[in-house]
């Protein structure tokens, strides 16, 4: 006698192992073709190993005044040039002009208070450790396009 059932079985078994490898195929297929659809990031879609394209000239932006800030606790902008001050282990060229001693002589403004602090919630007599590479937290501007758009808007 035939067994049906048995049949049945291993025919949708053999029809379900092909239809697993037309859709494994169909995926390697898709995996190829997308670096040719549109993947490309800000660095264009230059291959790694090639050279980028090449970055415009951009000059950085004087601001008399300074920035205005966009949220509370923002690290200001820094509204000058830095190209000259060095920050070393030994001597940083920011403190110059923004340290307490110096900044009214330089009329500059003086590092926040919260710069004096450490994570321990002391205050020192000097600037703290976690505060002293400055661009860190306080960078300045140039005068280029935004790369992507942004729709951020500030507290007023
Ligand atoms: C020669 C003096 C001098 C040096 C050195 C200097 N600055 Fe300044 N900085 C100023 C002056 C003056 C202003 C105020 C400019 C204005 O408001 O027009 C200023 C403003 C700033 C502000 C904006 C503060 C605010 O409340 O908007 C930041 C941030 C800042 N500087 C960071 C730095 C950092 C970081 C360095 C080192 C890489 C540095 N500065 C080196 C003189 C200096
Ligand atoms: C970890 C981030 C961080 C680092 C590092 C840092 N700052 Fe700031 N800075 C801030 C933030 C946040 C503010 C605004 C809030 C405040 O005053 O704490 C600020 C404020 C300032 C201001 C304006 C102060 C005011 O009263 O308006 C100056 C000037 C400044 N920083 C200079 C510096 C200099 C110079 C250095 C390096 C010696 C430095 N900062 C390092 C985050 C940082």
């Amino acid at each position: 006698m035939l067994n049906t059932k048995k049949i049945m079985t291993s025919n949708t078994k053999s029809l379900s192992r092909k239809v697993m490898t037309l859709m494994l195929l169909a995926l390697v297929a898709m995996m190829f073709s997308l670096p040719a659809m549109s993947v490309e990031s800000l660095r264009g879609d230059k291959p790694l190993d090639a050279k980028s394209v090449k970055v415009g000239k951009y000059k950085v932006q004087s601001e008399e005044g300074g920035y205005e800030r966009n949220f509370e606790k923002q690290p200001p902008l820094i509204p000058h040039k830095i190209d000259k001050y060095r920050i070393t282990l030994k001597n940083n060229g920011c403190l110059k002009c923004h340290s307490e001693k110096a900044y009214k002589k330089e009329k500059a403004p003086k590092v926040g208070d919260s710069h004096y602090i450490t994570r321990d919630g002391k205050t020192l007599e000097h600037i703290s450790k976690r505060r002293y590479f400055c661009n860190q937290c306080h960078v300045p501007q140039v005068n280029s396009d935004p790369l992507v758009e942004n729709i951020y808007e500030g507290v007023e």
